[in-house]
């Protein structure tokens, strides 16, 4: 950080009109140390990033600098000049990248190298609205492309750009410097342009222009004609087919030998698991010391509940009638 007398010097400077480079507002040193672990962007994501910060800080500064000024007539003067003044710039590149957390190291980065650039768009009175995007990004620092473009000349994207990748994919490298151009499809898409389902999926709508995938049912393997349990063409390993209902979930609980002594089974969708009984059971139907075949040695039959002979293991073992939070 500059001291404020340093930098209330050298906006005076500025103001003065000193040459360009004296004037550079440095990029704040980060120690790499905390160099958050985020992904790093794509330079033309970066290169956006820093505009939108250079936007807002036109915005943060359009009201001027002057407010509470004396006369009107003079706070309207002075406003004016600081408008186009150097020290606006100043002002803005002071504020630029500081709310841009995760990646304000590429961005400070981006910033520095657009620095004349935006120099010189600045020294030409610019229209603040203009496209700074196309200006700094696409022409200037070139690490964009325009919508639809790609690589390092900006070719178009292959195919039609009002329907790319049949609506199903994007073009590889859209609107940056990288890519090849082809698609990338959507999850259940695959063709060079989008226009086949893959495997997990079917075709469940298509006209002219537009084709949907949407995915098989669960119990389908390699693949179905629609999106129920009787469509598929393969059943998954847990399911069983049925000529009526197509691709049931197995029941594996039914074996009554599925589980130890001392566990009990649960189904699942696909799948089944063997959970411990309760410690109070010799053999259970379920979780708790109420779900006893028998009791265990030490504990006897109250009620509907297996309770611990001692009272000393009775006082830890009301605990557990809590049910096991797994399930
Ligand atoms: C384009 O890039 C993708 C991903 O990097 C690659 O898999 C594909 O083979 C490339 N296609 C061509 C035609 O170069």
């Amino acid at each position: 950080m500059m001291s404020s007398s340093k930098c209330l010097f050298k906006i005076i400077i500025c103001l003065f009109g000193l040459p360009a480079g004296f004037c550079n507002v440095q990029p704040t040193i980060m120690n790499p140390s905390i160099l958050s672990p985020t992904k790093t962007l794509g330079e033309c994501q970066a290169c956006k990033l820093f505009v939108e910060s250079f936007k807002k800080g036109l915005e943060r500064t359009a009201r001027g600098k002057y407010e509470g000024g004396d006369a009107a007539w003079e706070e309207e003067k002075l406003k004016t000049t600081y408008k186009r003044s150097e020290m606006r710039l100043v002002d803005i590149q002071e504020g630029i990248c500081k709310d841009e957390k995760d990646h304000s190291i590429q961005c400070h980065n981006m910033a520095e190298k657009a620095e004349e650039y935006i120099e010189a768009w600045w020294a030409q009175n610019p229209d603040e609205s203009s496209d700074l995007l196309t200006y700094i990004c696409i022409d200037s620092l070139k690490t964009c492309c325009p919508k639809h473009h790609f690589g390092k000349d900006c070719i178009p994207c292959i195919g039609d750009h009002s329907n790319l990748c049949n609506g199903n994919g994007k073009c590889r490298g859209d609107g940056t410097r990288k890519g090849n151009g082809t698609c990338l499809c959507d999850p259940g898409y695959i063709g060079d342009n989008c226009d086949q389902c893959s495997t997990g999926y079917y075709l469940s709508y298509k006209d002219d222009n537009k084709i949907t995938c949407s995915p098989c049912h669960r119990a389908c393997m390699g693949g179905c004609r629609h999106g129920t349990p009787k469509d598929c063409f393969a059943c998954k390993p847990g399911f069983l087919f049925d000529s009526e209902e197509g691709c049931l979930d197995i029941n594996e609980c039914d074996d009554v030998n599925r589980c130890t002594k001392d566990e009990f089974c649960m189904n699942s969708i696909g799948s089944f698991k063997c959970v411990s009984c309760d410690k109070s059971c010799s053999g259970c139907h379920g979780d708790g010391p109420d779900m006893c075949r028998k009791c265990a040695n030490g504990y006897s039959k109250k009620g509907e509940f297996c309770i611990a002979d001692r009272e000393d293991e009775d006082s830890s073992d009301k605990l557990t009638m809590t049910r096991n939070t797994e399930l």
